[in-house]
């Protein structure tokens, strides 16, 4: 890692993907903490487009509800039979972390912002939870799945068709002794200078 460094950088490449994610998850003061950290991204024209939703303990059970009901509606629309694997797998997929945070960037129905703007701030409120939890110790992943694109998902997290779900946070705690490397691209193929 480079030496120009402080608490915040770290952070930022510490995070990596986990998919499994063990108890004990974040504390209800930490949920709070990961939770303002989301609100604290910018939005242009401060119409705040954020809506978390929050999953812990049974809700993640009952969701899968929710998920497994979506999945047969694609699939009838699709003309696929999805089998009990994937149907199980649709039911469970909360159960994978002991904090799931659904992050949705909802339209201001009277101020007019860009789609990519609105989608842009909901994935900074979604990087600042990443970075804040990671920085308190806890692994996490950014997931998304035709779950995030449906509508059936859309409504029953309380926002419209026509919101964004930005994707679904999993939160929790990481195996003992799990070494993880940071994503640390090589910057020659992202980056160029404009000489003046
Ligand atoms: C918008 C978005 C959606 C993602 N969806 C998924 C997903 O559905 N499943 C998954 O395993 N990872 C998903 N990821 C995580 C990426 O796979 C991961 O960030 C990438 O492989 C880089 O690895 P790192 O996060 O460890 O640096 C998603 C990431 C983003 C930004």
């Amino acid at each position: 890692m480079k030496s120009q460094t402080n608490a915040v950088i770290q952070a930022i490449f510490k995070r990596r993907s986990i998919g499994r994610l063990k108890k004990p998850g974040p504390s209800e003061a930490e949920l709070i903490t990961i939770l303002r950290s989301g609100a604290a991204a910018p939005d242009h024209k401060l119409t705040r487009p954020f809506w978390f939703v929050v999953f812990e303990g049974r809700a993640r059970e009952e969701f899968g509800t929710v998920m497994v009901e979506s999945l047969m509606k694609r699939a009838a629309a699709e003309n696929f039979t999805p089998t009990q694997g994937q149907i199980e797998k649709e039911r469970s997929k909360f159960l994978r972390a002991p904090l799931v945070i659904a992050v949705v960037a909802i339209r201001h129905r009277d101020i007019h912002v860009p789609d990519q703007e609105i989608i842009s701030a909901g994935a900074a409120a979604a990087q600042n939870m990443l970075i804040a939890a990671t920085s308190l110790g806890f692994g996490s992943i950014w997931r998304t799945g035709s779950a995030a694109y449906d509508t059936e998902v859309k409504l029953a997290l309380g926002v419209r068709e026509d919101d964004f779900v930005i994707g679904f946070l999993y939160f929790g705690s990481l195996d003992d002794g799990l070494e993880l490397q940071p994503n640390d691209p090589e910057l020659s193929a992202i980056v160029s200078v404009w000489e003046g």
